[in-house]
């Protein structure tokens, strides 16, 4: 039997892709929103307040948990709050939602690559323990929130997800006008590195630790091969057949976008999936090229 899933976050672009896959492979689906507007199979929740409606669990197998506010914005303060907030408060209410719950569902929570923080010193895997900056800290409270569900013995996954590259949406999509444009070109020295997965992939790895009752914890959902951002920026130049002569220097991105460009776009971010290599998990585009051909 298809198992009862409940999606928070379902509006993003890793919740629309998932939701569509569920509902095409027959899955019976649940909607977790901050909308006081609610059509069948729809539940409010409002994290920044701390309500929920408790039905929402009722029946459900596995949460899978996307809701939180944007990282790709100017870090103010205000932001920062708002980054923070929204994970740890929303992971927490859910946590101690599902640990009075009579079913115990799974529950499948994002986090991030930036867990390790900036890693001048080459690759990571999950045995690699979190770094230094304010993403690796909203990562490790993120994940820390969840511990009322593991404390109640649900089964408690974090997909620590990398660049996930679509055409439609995220990191992809906003460089794609430059590129096309002719106006593309690496950031900085271009060495640092990069780990990215396709969103294909990446659904396809959320299905795997659904479907798989046995696996919890932390999980890198990265493509096998980290790339430098020189590598990335030739890559995607010729699957656009445009040149990429422009480099970006360090300064600029700076000034741009702060901080924020700082722990993104600059640092070293060099990722292995050791642990779902360990459990078979079969990429379907695992090379850079083929994975933007197939995106482009
Ligand atoms: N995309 C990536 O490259 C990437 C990489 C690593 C980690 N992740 C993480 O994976 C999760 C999903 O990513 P995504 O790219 O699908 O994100 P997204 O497109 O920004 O969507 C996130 C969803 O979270 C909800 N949300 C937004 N602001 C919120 C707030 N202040 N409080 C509570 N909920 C809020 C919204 O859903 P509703 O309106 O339906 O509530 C929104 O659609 C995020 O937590 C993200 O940090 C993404």
């Amino acid at each position: 039997m298809k198992k009862n899933i409940l999606i928070t976050g379902s509006s993003g672009l890793i919740g629309t892709a998932i939701l569509k896959y569920l509902v095409e492979e027959g899955y019976e689906v649940s909607l977790l929103k901050r909308s006081k507007v609610l059509g069948a199979n729809e539940f409010f929740w409002d994290p920044s307040r701390g309500e929920i409606d408790e039905f929402a669990l009722n029946g459900i197998d596995v949460v899978v948990h996307l809701a939180g506010e944007p990282i790709a914005q100017r870090w103010s303060s205000a932001a920062k709050n708002r980054i923070v907030n929204s994970r740890v408060n929303g992971t927490r209410l859910l946590a101690e939602t599902l640990a009075r719950s009579q079913t115990l569902p799974s529950l499948i929570c994002a986090s991030g690559t930036n867990y390790y923080g900036d890693q001048p010193e080459g690759v990571v895997d999950e045995s690699s323990p979190s770094g230094l900056g304010f993403l690796a800290e909203v990562c490790r409270q993120w994940e820390n929130a969840a511990y009322p569900a593991i404390e109640a013995g649900a089964r408690v996954v974090f997909m620590r997800t990398g660049i996930v590259l679509s055409g439609h949406g995220g990191a992809l999509a906003k460089m794609l006008p430059f590129f096309r444009a002719g106006l593309g070109g690496r950031i900085g020295d271009g060495q640092q590195l990069m780990s990215w997965i396709s969103l294909t992939d990446l659904v396809k790895a959320y299905i795997f630790v659904l479907e798989d009752g046995a696996v919890s914890g932390a999980l890198n959902a990265v493509a096998p091969d980290p790339v430098t951002n020189t590598s990335f920026t030739k890559i995607l130049g010729n699957a656009l057949g445009r040149p990429t002569i422009f480099p970006i220097p360090r300064i600029l991105l700076k000034v741009l976008y702060g901080e924020m460009g700082k722990e993104t776009a600059l640092a070293n971010l060099g990722v292995q999936p050791s642990r779902l290599e360990d459990l078979g998990f079969e990429w379907a585009q695992s090379d850079l090229r083929a994975a933007l051909r197939a995106i482009l």
